[in-house]
């Protein structure tokens, strides 16, 4: 599995162009840091037996159940996982289905799934897979508020990746949200397995909910010309237990938030699959049970960035008006890497009662920051930053909940920016808007 292709077939395999720029334009005052440079690529080795499980990470899949997922170089190991509520015990045994994908001269390993449940709420289980090796462990996330979110877009695998993760495992949180543009394998296949083994002290502990990015889709003319082949694969999601009849966009539910994962890579338009499929998911969401609604994407419909500009603008015209009628709370993007928070927005105006928008995509990768944002500023942007870093969303209640970004100052995590958010699914002002009142600006956020 590590055979790395020639370095100019990759390149011509890449699928993303990321401009490197030389100077910065905009830093907020407060925040006078100075801001390095990429670091290099960390490959991960797996030091196990050939049976041992690798790569394990765990997803929540439909009320009450966890997906387990991992992969083995051994091929006659069972998709099986053991588990219970005590080290060293396991008084339950669940068994799954498997799959394999080849990519040219590459071929993948046994890649496990299992579904284990039902599990209790904000309980810790242990576990193991195939009956070999270590034993994990994880908790399951609250039945109820307070829930918290850790966000982190365009991860990658190097040293700020690392060091990005390391401050995300450093303060508890409960289900880690990756708003696409994963491993940065970009073809390489080893380096999806050697992604795999990196995140795996954080993934196996805590469910990750992803979404693609453009770095996921690895197209081939003519031999793969489907794309997502390693993504699909590796990274299943509760796509069937939300209704979707694709891995690259489905919804979940968690305590009280109804997170949707939508598609920048596959079909949007109003007579799409996923279109049709979000109408429903959105139109089934009880505000009642689930007051907050959040949603990720990979390439934002806002961005003062100088890179990647306009690329998620054929979205935002296709699906805003769901989302702004559906009073979506806050809408995670990724692909510019850097940090962005934007008031609330519809229809490229300050709107109360539409979403508040936020690029996340500085978690470290190897393309390094997006130096440059546009001038003169936006009054629509409020905060903006070419940082790595990660976001934390803390639902507090129905009602409030807090956001901050976290700065990677090299080895420490500093808060350099945070927000108290009010929920839309109880702000009497913008339900007015959905029974045909006028909106009124007294939904009382600090925006
Ligand atoms: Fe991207």
């Amino acid at each position: 599995m590590e055979k790395l292709l020639p370095f100019g077939l990759s390149l011509l395999l890449a699928t993303s162009f990321f401009p490197q720029f030389p100077f910065l334009s905009h830093a907020s005052s407060k925040n006078v840091y100075s801001r390095p440079s990429a670091r290099r690529v960390i490959f991960t080795h797996h030091n196990g037996s050939k049976s041992e499980p690798q790569q394990v990470h765990i997803s929540l899949a439909g009320r009450d159940h966890m997906r387990v997922t991992w992969i083995t170089e051994d091929k006659h190991v069972d998709s099986r996982v053991e588990y219970g509520k005590q080290p060293g015990k396991y008084n339950a045994v669940a068994t799954g289905e498997h799959t394999s994908y080849h990519y040219f001269f590459y071929s993948s390993g046994k890649i496990h799934h299992v579904k284990i449940g039902p599990l209790e709420a904000a309980t810790t289980y242990y576990y193991r897979c195939g009956g070999y090796g270590p034993e994990f462990s994880f908790r399951t996330p609250p039945s109820a508020f307070p829930i918290e979110f850790a966000v982190v877009g365009d991860l990658g695998q190097t040293e700020w990746t690392k060091s990005t993760l390391e401050h995300v495992g450093s303060r508890d949180y409960d289900v880690f949200l990756l708003p696409g543009d994963l491993s940065y394998a970009d073809s390489q296949q080893p380096l999806w397995d050697s992604f795999g083994r990196l995140v795996e002290p954080y993934a196996s502990q805590r469910p990750w909910m992803v979404t693609e990015g453009n770095h996921e889709i690895e197209i081939f003319p003519i031999i793969y010309q489907e794309g997502f082949k390693a993504y699909n694969a590796r990274w299943l999601m509760p796509y069937e237990e939300s209704g979707s009849t694709s891995n690259l966009y489905y919804s979940f539910e968690v305590a009280g938030a109804h997170v949707i994962m939508l598609g920048s890579y596959t079909d949007f338009e109003s007579d799409s699959d996923q279109y049709k499929w979000l109408v429903g998911d959105l139109g089934r969401i009880d505000r009642k049970k689930t007051p907050w609604v959040i949603v990720l994407l990979h390439a934002p419909w806002y961005n003062t960035n100088t890179a990647h500009q306009g690329e998620g603008e054929s979205m935002r015209k296709a699906m805003e008006d769901l989302l702004y009628e559906a009073r979506v709370d806050v809408v995670f993007a990724g692909h510019v890497h850097a940090y962005e928070r934007f008031t609330r927005i519809y229809n490229n105006k300050a709107d109360p009662c539409g979403p508040v928008y936020i690029t996340i995509g500085d978690g470290g990768n190897r393309e390094g920051l997006a130096l440059t944002f546009k001038n003169p500023p936006s009054s629509l942007s409020l905060y903006r930053e070419p940082s790595f870093g990660h976001g934390r969303l803390r639902i507090l209640d129905e009602k409030r909940a807090h956001w901050s970004w976290q700065r990677n100052n090299d080895s420490d995590s500093v808060e350099a920016d945070e927000v108290w958010l009010d929920s839309l699914g109880t702000s009497n002002a913008c339900r007015g808007i959905v029974e045909g009142q006028e909106p009124s600006s007294s939904a009382n956020d600090e925006l």
